[in-house]
């Protein structure tokens, strides 16, 4: 095996773009190709003139992931952001550069911010929460149920997680579809996105000091009683993190299920025909198609190997998590059953594994069970071979799922 560093492979290969294994139409096959090429830890490019690692293997995230000491979540450690070789208006901005927020920080730092999510999500009144899903997704439904046709992306999967998650702070819907947008401008690179930003500053300054008058069950209440965070920056930065990181996300499980019940019929046959509960169902989704497939990233803060590459201190790691579901040496031959079986890597692992993955799997029950329930005769517009993907790096939702039903008032 090449004991190459990652700018020597750079310099002397044609690396894979990443988006090849987002935007093809059988990523295992692209993971594989990579796999058969590289071993578990593949040389990969997010950009051009980008490199990074990507890690195939569920033992190789795993230990990346765990291991905090020697793999940081904060870019001030990525050497190429460190060094400006990363253009300010990049597209890996976003998901890539430094935020003032538990996802970005390590060790006590990352403990201290962290907790108040997992104190707050704790405290979430449960029945409270199923209410206003529910509520949100009938309220959705009813924008199109009268058409008999609708795009289950942008008009439901892509609006109930965030009409939801701003449900958890006691938002408005109408403030979360503005917040919405508002999110979209932020985290765009176009000129609106100062915009974006007081759109939100202004929502969440009003949301705390209405929390203020009036305490509520809720997590803006939690936030703002924590005794870790200490000002309101921090606050709105903890809001921020929950409402940016549970929007797409949840968006794609939701996407992915419907997708699912609408072109497979193996799965669909067997949800409707009750051998496959929807908690069960929605798992193999995350099997088969996480909505995060590649997770950015750990920063490597000293040198060292995974699988046998030569990994230097400040190289990008990248959590290949569609390629580690599928890992052949996690896999029997025979006899494997996605269902019933949790053990994937949707979640991650380590500090910094999801909080909210029981509230998401709320969302994503509740929206897709409506879904099914309301729209009667629910069948695909166009043919499967037509249903494009987001352009993504970083994740693998389809871009639309054009659909017809039986018209109705709801
Ligand atoms: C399908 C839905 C979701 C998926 C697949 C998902 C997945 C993930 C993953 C993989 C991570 C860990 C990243 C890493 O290790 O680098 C993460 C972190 C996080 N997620 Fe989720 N998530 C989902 C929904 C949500 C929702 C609904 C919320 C909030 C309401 C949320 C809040 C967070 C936060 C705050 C973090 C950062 C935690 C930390 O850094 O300590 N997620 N999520």
């Amino acid at each position: 095996m090449t004991a190459l560093t990652l700018d020597q492979l750079a310099a002397h290969h044609d690396l894979t773009p990443l988006t090849a294994t987002t935007t093809c139409s059988d990523p295992q096959a692209a993971y594989q190709g990579l796999r058969d090429r590289w071993g578990h830890v593949a040389p990969v490019e997010l950009e051009p003139g980008i490199p990074a690692w990507l890690l195939l293997g569920y033992h190789e995230i795993c230990q990346a992931a765990r291991d905090e000491r020697l793999f940081s979540r904060d870019p001030n450690n990525w050497r190429l952001y460190a060094q400006g070789s990363v253009p300010p208006d990049s597209n890996l901005g976003p998901m890539m550069f430094p935020r003032d927020n538990a996802y970005f920080s390590d060790g006590d730092r990352h403990r201290r911010l962290r907790a108040p999510l997992d104190d707050g999500l704790e405290r979430i009144d449960r029945q409270r929460l199923g209410h206003r899903i529910r509520a949100a997704c009938a309220e959705q439904i009813s924008l199109f149920a009268g058409r008999g046709e609708a795009d289950l992306v942008g008009d439901y999967a892509a609006v109930v997680p965030m009409l939801s998650v701003c449900g958890f702070f006691g938002i408005s819907t109408d403030q979360g579809r503005e917040l919405r947008d508002g999110l979209i401008a932020l985290f765009g690179s176009g000129e609106d996105s100062q915009e974006g930003n007081r759109a939100f500053e202004r929502i969440l300054s009003r949301a705390m000091q209405d929390h203020r008058e009036r305490p509520a069950a809720d997590l803006t209440t939690a936030f703002l009683e924590h005794p870790n965070l200490t000002n309101d920056f921090e606050i709105v930065q903890s809001i921020v993190l929950m409402i940016s990181a549970g929007y797409e996300t949840t968006t794609s499980w939701i996407a992915q299920a419907l997708r699912l019940m609408l072109t497979d019929r193996r799965f669909a046959g067997d949800l409707r025909g009750g051998r496959l509960g929807i908690d069960d169902a929605l798992d193999e989704v995350l099997w088969r198609d996480p909505p995060m497939a590649n997770m950015p990233a750990r920063y490597a803060l000293a040198d060292c190997e995974i699988a046998g590459r030569p990994i230097q201190q400040g190289d990008a790691l990248i959590l290949g998590f569609g390629a580690a579901n599928n890992d052949p040496r996690i896999r029997p031959e025979s006899g494997w059953h996605e269902s019933g079986n949790r053990s994937h890597l949707a979640w991650s692992v380590g500090p910094h594994t999801c909080p909210a993955s029981r509230q998401a799997r709320v969302i994503t029950r509740i929206a897709v069970d409506t879904a099914l329930n309301e729209l009667q005769d629910v069948a695909l517009a166009v043919d499967e071979s037509e249903i494009g993907l987001t352009p993504s790096p970083w994740t693998r939702c389809p871009a639309s799922l054009p659909v017809r039903f039986t018209p109705h008032r709801s």
